[in-house]
């Protein structure tokens, strides 16, 4: 790789995602600054690839960032966390990763399993032992060159997923053969970020902040499922797999893609601590299947955040992705903003929720 190949940098937002905001973020903060005052302290508590938080860290004092998910922590640790480490050091690194020939090195638990199927068979190899090698230099790097060499190697795996984004099906069609080459994410440093990986109802019983941005999944599709080959590739654990999605046992189940959804959505904001709730909702995962029908209904999510506080609600037309096949035509991405009235928001829950 020349120098130039080498400077080029993975932006967050490079990352393919389902459900991510990169194309609504300007929309939001837009609205957001139209109708929010003395904002401070702001809080992404179901952050994904963490865009919405990277614009409040260029916005805000103090920004938590959570997501359940072990790879989105590792981003945030990359993309956004301070913290001693040395660019040069990590970027030698790679160009050593970049010289590993895959005809050289034994098969593992990367290429036994996804090898041919999710990745390009030398690649996966590649890959597993990167990944193995990463485990033995730990001990010797700061969490934060750790992180952006673990970042670094999912997104430059990314585009190279034999599947439609994620890792619910990959193509029947083998993976195309190319010579895989890793590339530093373009890594940035925040004093005033503070991330976490906690289910979103825990966390919300401990934050205090001026706005919080919710963005949960809203139906049946478990994000934990989506990503597992990244979840598997982070942990390392090199757990059995099952099925020919090649799925792990189950982790990170989460009760925003369950009947229970609404009330964990009520939970959640019956206990935060925080003037203004934003909240994202939209139906773009469309599917035949009944299951994938939201399972909370907009009027429903409206009645719930109006007993919160005066609530507005705004909305957007947006084409949405769907592997470039089919565009829906009647796809709306809303956006609503309640400033909390404490004193409404408790009168108006049931004490069976908090607690
Ligand atoms: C719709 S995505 C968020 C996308 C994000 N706004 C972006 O722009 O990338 C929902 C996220 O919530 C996370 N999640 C789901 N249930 C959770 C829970 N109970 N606690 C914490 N995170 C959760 C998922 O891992 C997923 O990344």
């Amino acid at each position: 790789m020349d120098k130039a190949q080498e400077m080029q940098r993975f932006s967050l937002e490079s990352r393919r995602y389902i459900g991510c905001k990169t194309k609504l973020v300007d929309w939001i903060f837009s609205l957001i600054e139209e109708q929010t005052h003395d904002v401070h302290f702001f809080c992404d508590i179901f952050a994904g690839t963490g865009v919405v938080a990277h614009r409040a860290l260029q916005t805000y004092e103090r920004v938590v960032v959570n997501d359940f998910l072990h790879s989105n922590n590792v981003m945030y640790r990359a993309f956004f966390a301070p913290g001693e480490w040395s660019e040069e050091r990590v970027q030698t690194i790679i160009s050593e990763f970049n010289d590993i020939n895959p005809a050289k090195i034994g098969e593992n638990y990367f290429s036994k399993n996804f090898g041919g199927k999710y990745f390009y068979h030398d690649t996966a190899k590649i890959v597993g032992y990167i990944r193995g090698r990463l485990q033995t230099l730990q001990k010797d790097l700061t969490d934060k060159e750790y992180s952006v060499l673990m970042a670094s190697l999912i997104y430059s795996i990314d585009r190279h997923a034999n599947t439609m984004g994620h890792f619910d099906a990959y193509y029947r069609k083998a993976p195309a053969a190319h010579q895989f080459q890793m590339r530093m994410i373009d890594a940035e440093s925040y004093e005033g970020v503070e991330i976490h990986q906690e289910d979103a109802n825990q966390l919300a019983r401990n934050v205090n902040v001026d706005l919080t941005y919710l963005d949960p999944p809203y139906n049946s599709r478990q994000y934990s499922r989506f990503y597992h080959v990244y979840e598997n590739l982070v942990q390392w654990k090199k757990p059995q797999l099952y099925g020919t999605a090649l799925k792990p046992k189950e982790e990170n189940m989460s009760d925003y893609c369950r009947t229970a959804a609404l009330k964990a959505f009520t939970d959640l904001v019956s206990h935060i601590n925080s003037r203004y709730l934003v909240v994202s909702y939209n139906n773009t995962y469309h599917s035949k299947s009944t299951s994938s029908e939201n399972k909370i209904k907009l009027e429903q999510l409206e009645e719930v955040l109006n007993k919160c506080g005066k609530t507005q609600v705004f909305n957007h037309e947006f084409k949405a992705f769907n592997s470039g096949k089919t565009e829906f035509d009647d796809h709306r991405e809303y956006l609503f903003i309640t400033e909390v009235d404490n004193e409404k928001r408790n009168q108006s829950f049931p004490d069976v929720l908090r607690g």
